[in-house]
């Protein structure tokens, strides 16, 4: 029997979250005290991850060497492997200064409580030049229209960087109290079921056809255990589909076509970078970390318009070490229905097809029929999914 994979960079996973309840009341009861600021999204749900374990072996937001030794050559200012900046940023740190033990107040949910305590080891600033050559190394372009580079540039340019004690999970618990999950839950969930060879699927949509036989290409394949469908479950740009109703189409989806015990339905607590190949290396730290053995990455993952190629998310992986990570990836083609064969498979392994033979429909395409009431042809979308997504539609008129 094969031992677990190893989390990422460590022999055991490192979540940050205060486990022992008594602690975290004495550390809550501090919290009022100390002085306290109110961070960025996207540095609460970097505490949510910490938190959870996924972010092994980090032990708290980075500071500006290690940023940019990340940006340039994806590891650490020590030498660990590691694809984007875990960042703290704020505009302006105020009396903050290091040495300073600060609450991290969360912006996401009402009355902005205290979701962390952070020992501020060092307050740094990035130049312009920095903060721009940053950007684009990490999402490719310092394009403001790309909505991963307007959300990190909106956060300002002053780094907190330090350990931090997360003192809970913020509204994803509460939220998605079936679905959110740590990975040392996960990791925990996948012992018990006794999976060893695993496969996570990342995902940032409702699950149509091509998203599903994926899912089930990936698991014959390898000869898996079981998937992992792994929902994000933080903020997504405005267009995207709410975590609730993703949720809803997996579910569905799961409990009519694959076998019962065959899948795990399960989501993470973190914003949307879409920084494609720079998201998708995380992507797969975060999938070693809890416990999978496999990842699957298919077409233009991570992307949002027309930013990446479509399989870049998949070449970045060649230019790694080969020591980097020890999770496989399930590097999946363009997946589409064959007319010809009557089933969904990968475009290169359908000879002879002219792109007519495949059912193929534009994300504005499936978004304008099921806003109009009208269910994506059976092919494309599950008709009981499709009916979840007429409805959220029409609840929006
Ligand atoms: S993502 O931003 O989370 O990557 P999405 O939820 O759409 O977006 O995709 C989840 C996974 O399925 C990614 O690995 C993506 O590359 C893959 N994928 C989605 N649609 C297809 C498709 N038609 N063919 C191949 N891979 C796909």
């Amino acid at each position: 029997m094969s031992n677990p994979i190893a989390p990422h960079g460590a022999t055991r996973l490192n979540p940050l979250f205060v486990e022992d309840a008594d602690e975290r009341g004495w550390l809550a009861e501090e919290a009022e005290s100390l002085p306290s600021i109110a961070v960025a999204s996207a540095a609460a749900s970097n505490a949510v991850m910490l938190g959870g374990g996924y972010f092994t072996p980090l032990a708290g937001f980075m500071d500006k060497a290690d940023a940019l030794s990340v940006g340039r050559s994806m590891q650490t200012a020590d030498g660990l492997f590691w694809p984007t900046p875990v960042l703290n940023l704020v505009h302006d740190a105020g009396a903050v200064a290091a040495g300073a033990r600060i609450a991290l107040r969360d912006p996401n949910v009402d009355g902005a409580p205290v979701l962390a305590i952070q020992e501020v080891t060092a307050v740094e600033a990035f130049s312009a030049t920095e903060f721009d050559g940053l950007t684009a190394q990490v999402y490719g372009t310092t394009d403001p229209a790309h909505p991963g580079v307007a959300d990190f540039q909106a956060q300002g340019t002053v780094v907190l960087s330090g350990p931090v004690q997360v003192l809970n999970f913020s509204y994803f618990e509460t939220e998605f109290p079936e679905t959110f999950r740590t990975a040392v839950a996960i990791r925990q969930e996948i012992a018990e079921r006794g999976w060893h060879r695993v496969v996570a699927f990342q995902t940032r949509n409702p699950m149509h056809r091509a998203h599903e036989e994926l899912c089930r290409m990936a698991m014959e394949r390898l000869e898996a255990d079981g998937v992992v469908i792994h929902m994000l479950l933080g903020k997504l740009k405005p267009g995207d589909i709410p975590a609730p109703v993703r949720d809803a189409t997996i579910r569905k989806m799961v409990d009519l076509y694959f076998p019962p015990n065959s899948a795990m339905i399960t989501g993470y607590g973190f914003d949307m970078l879409y920084a494609g190949p720079r998201e998708a290396v995380l992507h797969a730290i975060f999938r070693q970390n809890m416990g999978a053995s496999h990842f699957i990455v298919g077409r233009d993952h991570a992307g949002v318009g027309d930013y990446y190629e479509p399989f870049e998310a998949q070449e970045v992986f060649d230019d790694i070490p080969a020591d980097a990570l020890q999770i496989e990836l399930f590097k999946a083609d363009h997946t589409a229905w064959s007319k010809k064969l009557n089933k969904v498979v990968m475009m290169r392994e359908a000879p002879g097809h002219a792109m007519e033979d495949f059912v193929l429909l534009s994300g504005t395409a499936v978004r304008e029929m099921l806003g109009s009431g009208i269910a994506p042809p059976p092919e494309f979308s599950r008709p009981e999914v499709a009916q979840i997504l007429i409805d959220h539609y029409r609840g929006r008129e």
